[in-house]
């Protein structure tokens, strides 16, 4: 009787912790081996008398150790991590941040839709190019000057070969494969090895036209380039050409458009100047058509390049470069195709 007692106090204590304090409980109190089965072998020792309470009282504690092991394993189970696939339908969903498109991209795709319009159509080229498509096509001779004007990576192993400074390369390449009339626009990577400032970056966009067919003239260039500086920042943009020197465009210029922030009235981004340079061009050298299967006594036409890095800071007024390429989406999200 005293054990009862003892036991009975013991399995009311019981707390879970742990998977295995609930087995070791089930050992010892439920189990064919356990005490309360011992305890119930002991019956015969007990006076006949009380032999029907000794055995009740026993089987009450056998119910009640049941019930608490039962209790326990569900304590155990509740406490637990939930596992699987189950999901709980009520609960909040979490938000889903969207990307959106680069300011660049948006940019390249917006100068593109310009030039598209009237007639002109996108070429792509590889990053990676050798001298002739850069250079030397292009009428940089070899040892010339020209060639700093643009700091190139070269690749040590093969100094043929280098990371394109612009995308006149295409220019070469269509002209390569194609007679007039030639109307392309060639968006596209670059690379210069220039020190990284708020105002410079060694990588950058550029997008590169080239127009060629009979009778091109100065004057063709000048009306194409003004249409997409009005298409690009308003119907008030007025432009001035400043000559200028390349080596593949004779005459040569660059283009400035007025201040699209202080409308020509002198500000900061225009240096109090009331313009800004957005591009280079020229009439196409002669000896560049040459060079590129083209007869230049039949043919003429004019290029002009721009910075799409540039154009992006010009038309959002962001004032450092190096934000187009931290990719950090405060700033990446304020740009959204809906905007422009
Ligand atoms: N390729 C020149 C540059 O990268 C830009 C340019 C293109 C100038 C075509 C004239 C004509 O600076």
């Amino acid at each position: 009787m005293d054990n009862i007692e003892k036991i009975s106090a013991e399995i009311e204590a019981f707390k879970v912790n742990a998977a295995a304090d609930l087995e070791n409980f089930r050992l010892k109190f439920l189990s064919k081996k356990s005490e309360l089965q011992s305890l119930l072998g002991e019956i015969k020792n007990v006076p006949v008398e009380q032999r029907k309470l000794f055995g009740q009282q026993v089987n009450e504690l056998k119910q009640k150790a049941q019930a608490i092991f039962e209790e326990q394993k569900q304590r155990l189970e509740d406490a637990a991590p939930v596992q699987g696939n189950l999901s709980d339908v009520t609960r909040p969903a979490t938000a889903v941040s969207l990307g959106s498109r680069h300011p660049i991209s948006i940019m390249m795709d917006e100068v593109c839709g310009i030039f598209e319009k009237i007639g002109f159509s996108t070429v792509a080229g590889p990053d990676i190019e050798d001298d002739w498509h850069i250079f030397t096509a292009l009428n940089f001779p070899e040892e010339h000057p020209a060639r700093d004007m643009q700091d190139t990576f070269f690749i040590d192993q093969k100094p043929d070969v280098a990371l394109r400074t612009h995308t006149s390369t295409l220019q070469v390449r269509t002209m390569e494969t194609h007679q007039p009339p030639i109307r392309v626009i060639c968006p596209g990577r670059v690379f210069r090895n220039e020190a990284i400032t708020s105002r410079a970056h060694c990588i950058f966009h550029q997008m590169e036209g080239l127009y060629i067919d009979e009778n091109v003239s100065f004057a063709d260039m000048k009306q194409t380039l003004m249409y997409f500086a009005k298409q690009m920042f308003g119907e008030n943009t007025r432009i001035r050409l400043r000559p200028s020197y390349f080596p593949f465009t004779e005459p040569s210029a660059e283009m400035d458009v007025s201040c699209n922030i202080c409308g020509g009235e002198g500000c900061a981004l225009c240096k109090h100047t009331g313009w800004v340079e957005i591009l280079g061009c020229g009439m196409v050298d002669p000896n560049v058509l040459e060079n590129c299967g083209i007869d230049s006594k039949k043919y003429s036409g004019f290029a002009f390049g721009l910075g799409i890095e540039r154009m992006t800071m010009l038309k959002y007024k962001t004032n450092d470069i190096r934000l187009y390429f931290e990719n950090d989406v405060r700033f990446l999200e304020q740009f959204t195709a809906a905007k422009l």
